[in-house]
C-alpha cells in the first residue's frame, strides 16, 4: 500500500524549515571561527562566490531530486537510474549526516551547558577575561561535555520521534525570527566598542596574499556545511515539500538568510576579538569565549546570555533534526524500518561518536592524527571532503544525467527561465569543474 507522504502545511513552514536547516551552529559558530583562522576578508569573498556560483546551484539540484522522486537521497537516485550506480551517492551522504551529527551536537551541547551557566550564575560577568579558563576549565572536566551532549542528542531524539511536520516546523517559524532580531541587537552593540573598526577591516578589507589551498577549501567546505548540502539534507527535506512550492524561490530565499545570518554573526564577534585585544584564529572556542565576553558588558548581562544561548541550542536542534532525517528517511524508505526504530539508532551511533568528539577537548586532545583531534577529523573530513564530494556528483547527475525537461518542469514549473538556464549551466560546467580544482590544489596537484 502506498503511503502518502506527509508535507510541511504551509509556505512559511518551507521558508521556516529549510532556513532552519541552513541557520545553526554553522553560521555563528563555524563561520567565524573559520573566517578568524582563514584571514577574514579574503575568506569572505571566497565564501561568497562559492554560495553563489556553487551552492545555490546545488540546492536547487537537491531540491528538484527530491521533489520529483519524493524520496530519501538513496532512493531518489535509484528513482531516476534504477540501474546505476547513483545510490551510492546516498551512502556518502548518511556517511557525512551522522559524522557531522555526532561532532554537532557537542558544540550544541555546549550551549545547553552555556544556558545553564548563565542561568545558575556560573559565568561570572563581571570579569571580562575568564572567559577563556572558563571554556577551558568546563572542557577539562571530560563528564560535563559528555554529559550535555548525549542530552542534546536525546532532545533531538524526542522531536524527530514526533514526526517532521509537527516538531519542525512551529519551532521553527516562532525562533528563526527571534534569533535574527537578537542578532541585529549585538551587532549595534559590537559596532560601538572602541576599536570595531579594526574587526570590520579584518572582516571587509580581504587581503588575497594570505589567500592559501587550505582557504579556498576551508570556505568551500564552510559553504556547504553552512547550507546544508551535499548530503541529502535539502533533498530529504524537498520531498515533502508541496508541488506548489516554488523552488527557485525558496532556494534563494535559504541561500540569502543562511549567509545574512553568518556575517551578521562575524559582525558581532570581530569587533569584540579586536576591542578585547585577542586573536581571531582561536578556533572552535571562539565563539564560546567572547560572546559571554560581550553580554558581560550590557546591562542584564545573564538576561541576554541566556536568551541568546536558549536560541542558538534552537537552531542547533532545528539543524540536527534536518541531517537526522537523511538516515532516518532511507532507513524507513529503503529498510522499512519503523520511524521509532530508525531514529533511536541514529541517535546510539551519534552518541557513541559524539563522546569521543566532546572528550577531544579534554582528556583525549592528544590524540591527534596530522595535528588533528578526534573532534577535529569530524569537522574537516565531512566539510572539507565528503560534503562537496556529495555536491560534486550531485551536480554531475543533475546537470549531465537528469532529463532537462524535469529540472526546468520542477524547477520553473517547464518555464525555461533565465534562472533555471543559469542553475543548469552551472550545474554542468562551473560547479563540477570549481569543487574538483579545489580538492586538486588542496593535495597539492596544482
Ligand atoms: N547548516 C547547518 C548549520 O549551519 C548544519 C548542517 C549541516 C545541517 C549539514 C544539516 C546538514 O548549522
Amino acid at each position: 500500500m502506498k503511503q502518502k507522504r506527509s508535507e510541511f502545511a504551509t509556505k512559511l513552514g518551507v521558508i521556516a524549515t529549510t532556513v532552519g536547516s541552513a541557520v545553526g551552529l554553522g553560521n555563528i559558530w563555524r563561520f567565524p571561527y573559520e573566517a578568524g583562522e582563514g584571514g577574514g576578508g579574503a575568506f569572505l569573498v571566497i565564501y561568497l562566490l562559492v554560495i553563489t556560483l556553487i551552492g545555490v546551484p546545488v540546492i536547487c539540484a537537491e531540491f528538484v531530486l527530491g521533489r520529483s522522486s519524493r524520496r530519501n537521497i538513496f532512493g531518489a537516485f535509484r528513482h531516476f537510474s534504477p540501474n546505476g550506480k547513483w545510490h551510492y551517492v546516498g551512502y556518502v551522504g548518511i556517511l557525512a549526516s551522522i559524522m557531522i551529527l555526532s561532532f554537532y551536537s557537542v558544540v550544541a551541547g555546549w550551549t545547553m551547558e552555556y544556558i545553564y551557566q548563565s542561568v545558575t550564575g556560573g559565568l561570572d560577568f563581571n570579569s571580562a577575561d575568564g572567559f577563556h579558563s572558563q571554556f577551558g576549565d568546563f572542557c577539562g572536566s571530560n563528564w560535563r561535555p559528555v554529559l550535555w551532549t548525549v542530552l542534546f542528542l536525546l532532545c533531538n531524539l524526542l522531536i524527530l520521534r514526533r514526526g517532521v511536520q509537527k516538531g519542525v516546523e512551529k519551532m521553527s517559524n516562532i525562533m528563526m525570527p527571534i534569533l535574527f532580531v537578537l542578532l541585529i541587537v549585538f551587532c549595534v552593540n559590537s559596532l560601538t566598542m572602541d576599536r570595531a573598526s579594526e574587526g570590520l577591516s579584518f572582516l571587509f578589507n580581504p587581503d588575497f596574499s594570505k589567500v592559501t589551498p587550505g582557504v579556498v577549501i576551508g570556505a568551500m567546505g564552510q559553504a556547504f556545511f553552512s547550507l546544508s548540502i551535499g548530503l541529502g539534507t535539502m533533498m530529504t527535506y524537498a520531498s515533502y515539500f508541496s508541488r506548489k512550492t516554488d523552488l527557485r524561490r525558496s532556494a534563494s530565499v535559504t541561500a540569502i538568510l543562511d549567509t545574512l545570518v553568518a556575517i551578521l554573526a562575524a559582525v558581532i564577534i570581530f569587533p569584540a576579538v579586536f576591542s578585547f585585544g585577542q586573536s581571531p584564529a582561536q578556533g572552535p572556542a571562539l565563539v564560546f569565549e567572547i560572546l559571554p565576553a560581550i553580554f558581560s558588558q550590557l546591562p542584564g548581562a545573564a538576561i541576554w546570555s541566556t536568551l541568546f544561548f536558549i536560541l542558538l541550542f534552537l537552531a542547533s536542534l532545528t539543524s540536527t533534526i534536518s541531517m537526522s532525517e537523511v538516515s532516518i528517511a532511507f532507513l524507513t524508505d529503503e529498510k522499512k524500518m519503523s520511524r521509532e526504530k530508525a531514529t533511536w539508532l541514529n541517535t546510539m551511533i551519534a552518541m557513541f561518536f559524539g563522546v569521543f568528539c566532546a572528550l577531544s577537548f579534554g582528556c583525549l586532545s592528544d590524540y591527534t592524527i596530522f595535528g588533528m583531534t578526534i573532534f577535529d577529523i569530524f569537522d574537516y573530513v565531512t566539510s572539507n571532503i565528503l560534503l562537496p564530494f556529495g555536491g560534486l556528483l550531485i551536480s554531475i547527475y543533475v546537470g549531465w544525467f537528469l532529463d532537462k525537461r524535469i529540472f526546468r518542469h520542477e524547477l520553473a514549473n517547464g518555464n525555461s527561465s533565465l534562472f533555471t538556464s543559469l542553475m543548469r549551466f552551472s550545474l554542468r560546467y562551473i560547479a563540477p569543474t570549481a569543487i574538483f580544482v579545489i580538492f586538486l590544489s588542496q593535495i597539492g596537484v596544482l
